[in-house]
């Protein structure tokens, strides 16, 4: 009865751990000396969270247009991740549609292939800027998809950055919006500030927000990143959160828990009034680690 009991707490157990998030890292930080040290940190301080760690050398991958030195930089960095097995790259490509070619998109997917052994993604490519309205563009979606998967790169991501009837004026046609998550493995569905569109009420329900406009795609299918988040003033503020500090950061991270596959959190504010601050680590990136890895 009791081993019956164990082994159920143990399946319960398991079941949990697979649906909190994994982490999703943009990490657009140059590796020079030193710089990407907090991301080994955190893979070694928090081995029970899968990161995906997406590797951008060049709004896209290290090639033929990358100095030798900073090739060098990248494979140093990137090859530090072999110490991790939580650790997943991804290979940045830009789809900027419909602006750029499928040729010159393609010719990404095949840098991250060939051109340094060293480098080769272990997780998948990153399509970033993925327009889904334009009306050439889903076929385009597709044929990257596939020449992505032909590379035997299996973990295919789009970036959208917003979901079907999101209030997102750049992304009006929810219908073909949702007819792209055929082709992804997964789709960044939320990239915007804290309580955008939803007003400060529901600020702290971003999860909640995606869960409503999901469209019934399954949250494996799902990533989120949101910045601009508050900081400790009103997290302490927050109750009902695990931590015994940050206590509504620790509600706000795991009400994520089978709402999206993966996670970024920063509290960095926006570079002109668009997209996340990229260019340096979250001052609150260890803190909701530690949260996902279910430690904090
Ligand atoms: C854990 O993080 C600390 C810094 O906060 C670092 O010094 C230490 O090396 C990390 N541990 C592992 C196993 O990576
Ligand atoms: C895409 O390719 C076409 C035909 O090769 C060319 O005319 C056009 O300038 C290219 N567009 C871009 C943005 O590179
Ligand atoms: C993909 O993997 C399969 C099976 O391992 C292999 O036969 C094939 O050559 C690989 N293709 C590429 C483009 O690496
Ligand atoms: C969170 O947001 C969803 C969708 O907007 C809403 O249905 C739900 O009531 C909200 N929950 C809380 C606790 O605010
Ligand atoms: C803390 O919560 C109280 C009560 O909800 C609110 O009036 C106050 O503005 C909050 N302070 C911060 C810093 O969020
Ligand atoms: C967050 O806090 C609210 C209000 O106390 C509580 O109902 C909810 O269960 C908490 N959620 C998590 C994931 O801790
Ligand atoms: C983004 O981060 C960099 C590096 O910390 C900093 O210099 C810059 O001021 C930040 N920009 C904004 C808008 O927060």
């Amino acid at each position: 009865m009791s081993q019956l009991l164990t082994l159920f707490l143990l399946v319960l157990q398991l079941a949990s751990v697979e649906a909190r998030p994994s982490i999703l890292f943009p990490l657009y930080i140059y590796p020079s000396p030193g710089a990407w040290n907090p991301i080994y940190w955190a893979l070694g301080n928090n081995t029970a969270v899968t990161f995906k760690i997406v590797i951008n050398p060049n709004s896209g991958p290290a090639n033929a247009k990358l100095g030798a030195a900073d090739l060098a930089s990248y494979v140093a960095a990137v090859s530090v991740f072999k110490k991790y097995p939580n650790a997943l790259t991804y290979g940045y490509v830009d789809t900027n549609y419909p602006n750029r070619n499928d040729s010159d998109i393609v010719a990404d997917i095949d840098s991250w292939k060939y051109y340094s052994s060293d480098l080769i993604p272990t997780g998948g490519i990153f399509f970033d800027d993925v327009h889904t309205t334009e009306a050439n563009a889903l076929w385009q979606l597709n044929n990257v998809a596939t020449y992505a998967r032909a590379d035997n790169f299996t973990d295919v991501i789009f970036n959208p950055g917003a979901a079907p009837a999101f209030p997102d004026p750049r992304y009006p046609n929810t219908q073909t919006v949702s007819l792209s998550y055929q082709y992804a493995d997964r789709s960044l569905v939320y990239e915007n500030f804290w309580g955008a569109a939803s007003g400060p009420a529901v600020a702290s329900n971003v999860s909640g927000f995606i869960k409503a406009n999901n469209h019934g795609v399954a949250y494996t299918k799902l990533q989120a990143a949101v910045y601009q988040l508050p900081g400790d003033a009103v997290w302490n503020n927050i109750t009902g959160g695990c931590a015994k500090t940050k206590s509504g950061l620790c509600n706000f991270t795991n009400s994520f828990t089978g709402v999206v596959d993966s996670l970024y959190l920063s509290d960095l504010a926006y570079i002109n009034g668009v997209g996340g601050n990229y260019s340096a680590f979250p001052n609150n990136f260890m803190a909701w680690a530690k949260i996902l890895n279910g430690t904090a």
